[in-house]
């Protein structure tokens, strides 16, 4: 017995000296040109499979991904953020990116092999020590779906295209690739005054507003750039969304709005007539829903007065008073 004790503790010393060795005297050799050591690929790619499946959400949390507008949205993500390591279908990765050890793969040979939910929480996540960024907003899964939604898009064989601008030099051109031609869950900004525009901005820029989406949008165009382009935006006319057919939901929505409950404040109390809060009236329903949940659930917590008013709302409220403010 001690005999095999002995022997174990020699063992573990001898470990801990090469460890140190390797560590303290730089004797692991890190050049990206080299590669891995045999067998280390493989045991790390086996992990990070293994490691997706097991954590990855459930679909029944998955909007709808044939949602034209979702895939608009990630597509518009993607050109920026995903393109420059990914390349897009139809370009090529640079020979710096495929110096990259790990290469990101072509994004086709990227989703290859992963479910919807399995992407989904790559592009939340990142993987680590890879290179591969997580998603640059937390608590913010929702808006990972659009890319989700695009990727699962270029299974098929219709290929949407990612707009193509250069938001340096035409910030204009480049938010308008997504405001404007995309409805659903990208805000009209033509009801808004500018100031309300560009405090929305500065709060992304900050992180105090998280949104993955837009902090990427705002990180890219000069910063001197955001009061004019609060202006033009609040002066460019949108379109109305259409008329909401879900009359019960919008019932219920204008009762809720106007009255309130004993634990949801009257909406209208502080969203008419520019009192408190900026004006949601024509506002496209399914971005409404979307803030909703994300004050209700405090995510969005940079308003007191506005996550306290939507602190005990119901799924079945939100609905409704999406409903009713998109159509009024
Ligand atoms: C800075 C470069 C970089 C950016 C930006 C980037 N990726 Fe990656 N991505 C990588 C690398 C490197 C890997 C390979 C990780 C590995 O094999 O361990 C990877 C892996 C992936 C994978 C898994 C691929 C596989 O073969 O299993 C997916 C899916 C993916 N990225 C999608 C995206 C999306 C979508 C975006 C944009 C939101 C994005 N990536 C942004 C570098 C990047
Ligand atoms: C890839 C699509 C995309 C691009 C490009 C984009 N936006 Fe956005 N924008 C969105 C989405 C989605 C939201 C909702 C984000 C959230 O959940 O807070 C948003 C929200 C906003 C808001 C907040 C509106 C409100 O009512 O709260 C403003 C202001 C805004 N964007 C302005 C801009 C400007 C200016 C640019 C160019 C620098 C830009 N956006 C580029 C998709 C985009
Ligand atoms: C006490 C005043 C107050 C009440 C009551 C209130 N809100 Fe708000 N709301 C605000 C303020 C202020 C903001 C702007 C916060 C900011 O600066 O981003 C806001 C923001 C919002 C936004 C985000 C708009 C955008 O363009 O990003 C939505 C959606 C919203 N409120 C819906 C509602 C609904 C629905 C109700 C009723 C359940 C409600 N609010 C009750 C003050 C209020």
């Amino acid at each position: 017995m001690r005999q095999v004790l002995l022997t174990l503790a020699v063992l573990a010393g001898l470990g801990l000296s090469g460890a140190v060795a390797v560590v303290g005297l730089g004797l692991y050799n890190v050049s990206a040109q080299v590669g891995h050591l045999p067998g280390v690929s493989w045991v790390l790619h086996t992990t990070f499979r293994n490691s997706v499946k097991l954590r990855a959400p459930s679909m029944e949390e998955a909007p709808d991904l044939q949602d034209p507008d979702l895939i608009a949205l990630g597509a518009g993500h993607f050109a920026t953020a995903c393109a420059p390591c990914h390349a897009t279908p139809d370009s090529r990765r640079s020979a710096t990116m495929r110096a990259m050890v790990p290469a990101p793969p072509r994004i086709r040979d990227a989703i290859k092999h992963w479910q919807p939910n399995h992407l989904h929480w790559i592009v939340e996540n990142g993987v680590k020590m890879s290179g591969m960024p997580a998603w640059p907003a937390t608590g913010r899964g929702d808006e990972v779906w659009a890319v989700v939604a695009y990727l699962e898009a270029l299974r098929s064989d219709a290929r949407p295209e990612a707009p193509a601008t250069v938001p340096e030099t035409e910030p204009q051109r480049y938010c308008a690739t997504c405001h404007g031609p995309v409805d659903g869950p990208v805000p009209r900004l033509d009801i808004q005054t500018p100031a309300y525009l560009e405090a929305q901005l500065q709060a992304y820029l900050s992180g105090a507003r998280p949104s993955g989406i837009m902090a990427q949008a705002v990180s890219l165009v000069p910063r001197d750039s955001l009061s004019e382009l609060a202006r033009h935006f609040a002066e460019t006319p949108d379109r109305p969304a259409p008329p909401d057919l879900d009359l019960q939901a919008v019932s219920e929505g204008e009762a809720l709005a106007q009255r309130g409950t004993r634990d949801v404040p009257a909406c209208l109390s502080c969203h008419e007539d520019g009192r408190r809060g900026p004006p949601l009236d024509g506002q496209h329903r399914a971005f409404l829903a979307a803030q909703l949940q994300l004050w209700r659930d405090g995510v969005l917590n940079h308003d007191r007065v506005m996550h306290a008013a939507a602190h005990d709302l119901s799924d079945a409220d939100i609905h409704a008073l999406s409903a009713y403010f998109a159509g009024r």
